[in-house]
């Protein structure tokens, strides 16, 4: 039977790798891609599918209320995979209120849209919010995050995605709403904006530019690659019981200064360069406000309950990640130029 089946934010960085799996390895879904092409949204991320019969792109935004209950009608869609978000914690402190209107209100909007359209038939319909191990505030005195930790969100864009998170399990408790949540740690992997850290640091490090490193760099994350988050998405949505929330995590936690020194050999190694080139360009500078000093998941029930684990060790990711910003050059320069925008008007406004 043909499933219908709704993504958000398919054009941003994890988005487009959970579109690609799910628009390769399930041809009897009809997948929809709902993205406003923000800044962080390239549909340059997905132009190896674009052309496939079981994919569909909607630009639209999901603050707008009418657009969204159009859009579940038009479709009448047998799940949602939410991960359309505003993403970038540095922004977040600089623009709080876009956080909250895009991560709360516009979750609000589709749970709402799920609630009414799908009000007589909740039977196998199922809305997934895809979030982050952020909700759970800074590990400073050790131990893990699990999925029965209290939230402790510390930044505008962590207490944005809790409060969405909240939201997410309110409608489950008050109207019965299907749902599942996730809750994933850093991820790292082709196609990121390169305003996080790997990404912008790879990009320096090629142009030669400064490597900012907040604070005295000793900030702790747990990287996992992303195609291991895209196949634990897959996991969740097929096999994870509803009401249930899902940790996801790469058992790999690094020091941002030890990681940045793995970068930085591995660039020169890659270039060719002389070793210890790319470290002179680290440059410690002011640190983020509130900035969290640990993030690690305990992954110990998505592992038994479901199955999944990493499958790629993070020497491995990091290499493979590096090859492709330096093989994919052009993406790069379109991204850093923002020619990378004109995408969607010379694929999709000029088809018709
Ligand atoms: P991203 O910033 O790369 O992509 C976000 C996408 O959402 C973009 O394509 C953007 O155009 C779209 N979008 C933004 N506002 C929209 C709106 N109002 N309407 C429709 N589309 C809109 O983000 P990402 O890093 O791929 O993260 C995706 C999701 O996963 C987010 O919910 C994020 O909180 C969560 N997450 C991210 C990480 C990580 O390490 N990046 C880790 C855990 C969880
Ligand atoms: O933990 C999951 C979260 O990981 C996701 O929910 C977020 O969407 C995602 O952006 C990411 O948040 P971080 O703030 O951890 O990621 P970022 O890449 O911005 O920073 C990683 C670490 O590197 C953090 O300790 C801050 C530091 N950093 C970052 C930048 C951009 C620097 O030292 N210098 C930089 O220039």
């Amino acid at each position: 039977m043909l499933k219908t089946l709704l993504i958000t934010g398919g054009a941003g960085f994890i988005g487009s790798h959970v579109v690609r799996l799910f628009v390769n390895k399930y041809p009897n879904y009809k997948i929809i891609n709902l993205d406003a092409l923000t800044y962080a949204g390239n549909l340059e991320n997905l132009k190896d599918i674009d052309q496939k019969s079981n994919y569909v792109f909607e630009k639209g935004d999901i603050t707008d209320e009418n657009y969204i209950f159009d859009l579940f009608k038009k479709y009448d869609f047998d799940g949602v995979i939410h991960l359309a978000a505003e993403s970038h914690v540095d922004r977040s402190i600089s623009n709080p209120l876009e956080f909250l209107k895009t991560n709360i209100f516009g979750t609000v909007t589709l749970l709402n849209a799920a609630k009414e359209i799908w009000k007589d038939h909740f039977d196998n319909k199922r809305f997934y919010h895809v979030s982050t191990d952020e909700v759970y505030g800074s590990l400073d005195n050790g131990g893990f995050f699990t999925e029965t930790t209290a939230y402790d969100p510390k930044s505008p864009y962590s207490a944005s995605k809790a409060g969405s998170d909240h939201f997410v399990r309110a409608y489950a408790n008050t109207y019965n709403l299907p749902i599942v949540i996730s809750n994933c740690s850093n991820n790292y992997g082709p196609n990121q904006f390169p305003e996080k850290l790997i990404p912008l640091f790879i990009n320096n490090i090629q142009n030669n530019k400064p490597l900012p490193v907040y604070g005295k760099g000793e900030n702790i994350r747990d990287w996992l690659y992303v195609v291991d988050h895209a196949r634990a998405i897959d996991d969740v949505y097929h096999k994870g019981k509803t009401g249930e929330t899902y940790n996801i995590g790469g058992f790999n936690e690094w020091k941002n200064i030890d990681l940045i020194k793995v970068i930085c050999k591995t660039m020169d190694e890659k270039l060719g360069r002389e070793a210890g080139t790319s470290e002179k360009l680290i440059t410690y500078v002011t640190d983020r406000a509130g900035h969290d000093l640990r993030y690690a998941i305990d992954a110990t029930k998505i592992t038994k309950d479901l199955g999944w684990k990493p499958s790629l060790q993070f020497e491995e990711g990091i290499s493979k990640t590096i090859d492709w910003y330096l093989e994919n050059e052009e993406w790069l320069k379109n991204v850093t130029s923002g020619a990378y925008q004109e995408y969607y008007d010379e694929m999709y406004d000029k088809r018709d």
